[in-house]
């Protein structure tokens, strides 16, 4: 499974800070909108255009629009902290939302909330969702995905663990992921280290 690691000075600054736990809940959010436009940035770099033309003030010029049926899914709650990065970068972009929450003991994730468009066939899925642990969510939404028609899809994880990477290798080969960190290991809480503590607490200040 292609892991894309996006390496860029300002996503390791942003990450640094994201990192922290004395970075406050106001800040914490603005910095998981910036480094979600980073990684956004790269996960569409090969969407696809179609010839146009425009007049300009001066004369008529050949330009070049984006073509593609574009689906952006958080995954809730967590992943509402990178949707507006997302739509700013692609504002034509539809929208879906999976509803998942791991259970505290467990880690295993339920499925509370679905609201996607339907027959995705043809689109380019991102499924937006910061933390890829056990992988359970992901895999999850990745399956809900493909029983809607999905057949390319991108995700966009700000920090992944090993553990998550191989379990989608296992469940979903043809997933490309972006993400601005491959940390260490999983605690025994299921929690990523060093990792960034509960993404969805920090930014909703739970
Ligand atoms: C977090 C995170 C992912 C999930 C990752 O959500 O946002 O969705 O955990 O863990 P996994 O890879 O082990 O499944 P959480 O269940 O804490 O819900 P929240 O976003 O509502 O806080
Ligand atoms: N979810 C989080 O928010 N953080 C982790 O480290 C693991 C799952």
């Amino acid at each position: 499974m292609p892991l894309h690691i996006v390496r860029h000075p300002l996503v390791e600054d942003v990450l640094a800070a994201l990192r922290d736990k004395a970075t406050p809940c106001d800040v914490f959010r603005q910095l998981a909108r910036r480094v979600s436009l980073l990684l956004a940035v790269e996960a569409t770099r090969d969407l696809a255009l179609h010839d146009a033309w425009v007049e300009t003030p001066l004369e008529r010029a050949s330009v070049k629009r984006l073509g593609s049926r574009v689906v952006a899914v958080p995954v809730l709650r967590a992943g509402l902290g990178m949707l507006d990065a997302f739509l700013e970068l692609v504002p034509s972009a539809e929208v879906g939302y999976f509803g998942l929450e791991r259970n505290e003991q467990t880690a295993v994730a339920r499925r509370y909330y679905e609201k996607v468009p339907k027959d995705l066939a043809g689109a380019l899925v991102f499924l937006l969702d910061p933390m890829l642990a056990t992988g359970g969510s992901a895999a999850m939404a990745l399956d809900g995905l493909r029983g809607l028609g999905a057949k390319q899809v991108r995700l966009l994880s700000i920090v992944c663990a090993p553990e998550g990477v191989a379990h989608l290798e296992q469940a979903a080969p043809d997933t490309l992921i972006f993400t601005a960190a491959l940390d260490r290991i999983l605690n025994d809480k299921k929690y990523i280290l060093p990792g960034l503590g509960d993404f969805g607490d920090r930014l909703f200040g739970t």
